[in-house]
């Protein structure tokens, strides 16, 4: 994987670039659908690519781990083969998903041993171990193991769990260094930068990650219940440390307005679960603000579900008509509404890399703030 920076914007420190993959190329800034279990949910992989225009896609280590399991993704050739996904995809390594969904875990110097929310069975994560199961997975990014601390964090808590965070980081990248991807293409392992909401922490944190001189470089432990004033100060504080010829990640963030502001700061990559997952709840994104779908007031609006829409959906179908589909229960609304977040999702960043490209960012960016910041 290489990262090639075209442009920094001289009205901010936002950029555009391209990420160069085994599985393709990625226009920086962009936004990578959540697709946990091997699929975003509701969506085919035809969808994903010519409707959302997804460029790279999310998968999560802790769930294929569990459920189907790395001998059937081995078997399958990988995942890329397994789910029929030819373009990049990026596993996070559970070093997240053990600490929400596990159903008890204990977190070790070693590692985490947890309990399977299927079954309840016993299960352990370590560096290494996280690493080698990305390996099986064979997604072109992968992530370090990390611990994501929870929000609010206690000061001593925070600085514990960051230097644990480091120390792991060192046996992952060991780890990569002594094993080889399975399936001939190439895996590129971003560190993640943590130290909660406390400057002196993160400062510390993003030195470390940067001296590493990794091939990407990932935010975490943000968009976990701060005040949107923390996750700035904390993402501009990051991306003013880290180097700026790697790609800047910012993992799970966030609304359309926190990911222009964090674009804005220079953060190049975000994934949230937040378009799909409210798409399920009748929230739709769109370009004159927030909408709930499943409010009387769309009865009667035969209005597109997005007048500056671009994909599909958001021409051929009303919000009237999305209205009564998810009021009547009908799987197709969630498949509409959730193509159309996505899609929306794509688009602004698609425009913010236009912007950045032409110079009009930041006056766009401002602008667009004040819009999608509205529920209407
Ligand atoms: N997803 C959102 N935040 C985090 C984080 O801090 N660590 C990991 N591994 N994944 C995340």
């Amino acid at each position: 994987m290489h990262f090639e920076l075209k442009h920094t914007d001289p009205h901010s420190k936002a950029r555009a670039g391209l990420v160069h993959t085994d599985h393709g190329t990625i226009e920086t800034p962009i936004f990578m659908p959540v697709g946990t279990q091997g699929t975003v949910k509701g969506v085919h992989q035809q969808e994903l690519r010519d409707d959302v225009q997804a460029q790279i896609i999310l998968g999560n280590t802790f769930h294929l781990y569990l459920r189907p399991g790395l001998d059937v993704i081995e078997g399958a050739g990988g995942l890329h083969q397994f789910i029929g996904w030819e373009r990049p995809i990026l596993t996070d390594s559970g070093g997240y998903q053990v600490y929400s969904l596990a159903t008890s875990r204990k977190i070790t110097e070693e590692g985490v041993r947890f309990q399977s929310h299927h079954d309840g069975s016993y299960h352990f994560f370590s560096p290494e171990r996280a690493i080698d199961i990305q390996r099986s997975i064979g997604a072109d990014i992968i992530m370090a193991f990390d611990e994501c601390t929870p929000y609010p964090c206690d000061y001593n808590y925070a600085k514990r769990s960051m230097h644990m965070t480091h120390r792991w980081l060192k046996r992952c990248i060991t780890q990569m260094d002594s094993t080889e991807p399975k399936y001939g293409f190439s895996q590129a392992l971003f560190p993640i930068v943590q130290g909660s909401v406390y400057p002196d922490l993160r400062k510390e944190s993003a030195e470390f990650i940067a001296s590493q001189n990794a091939e990407g470089n990932a935010i975490g432990g943000l968009s976990v219940g701060e005040p949107d004033e923390d996750l700035y100060s904390m993402t501009d504080l990051v991306c003013s440390i880290l180097p700026a010829d790697k790609p800047r990640y910012l993992m799970g963030v966030g609304t359309p307005v926190n990911i222009l502001e964090s674009i804005a700061m220079g953060v190049d990559m975000f994934d949230c679960v937040m378009p799909s997952r409210n798409a399920r709840h009748g929230m739709l994104f769109t370009s004159e603000g927030t909408i709930n779908i499943k409010n009387q007031k769309w009865k009667m609006d035969f209005s597109p579900l997005d007048v500056n829409g671009t994909a599909y959906v958001d021409q051929v179908y009303s919000k009237a008509y999305l209205h009564h589909l998810i009021k009547a229960k009908e799987n197709l609304a969630i498949q509409i509404a959730t193509i159309h977040n996505l899609a929306f999702y794509l688009a602004l960043v698609k425009e913010a890399r236009a912007r950045i490209l032409d110079g009009t960012f930041r006056k766009w960016k401002d602008e667009q703030v004040k819009i999608l910041g509205r529920r209407i």
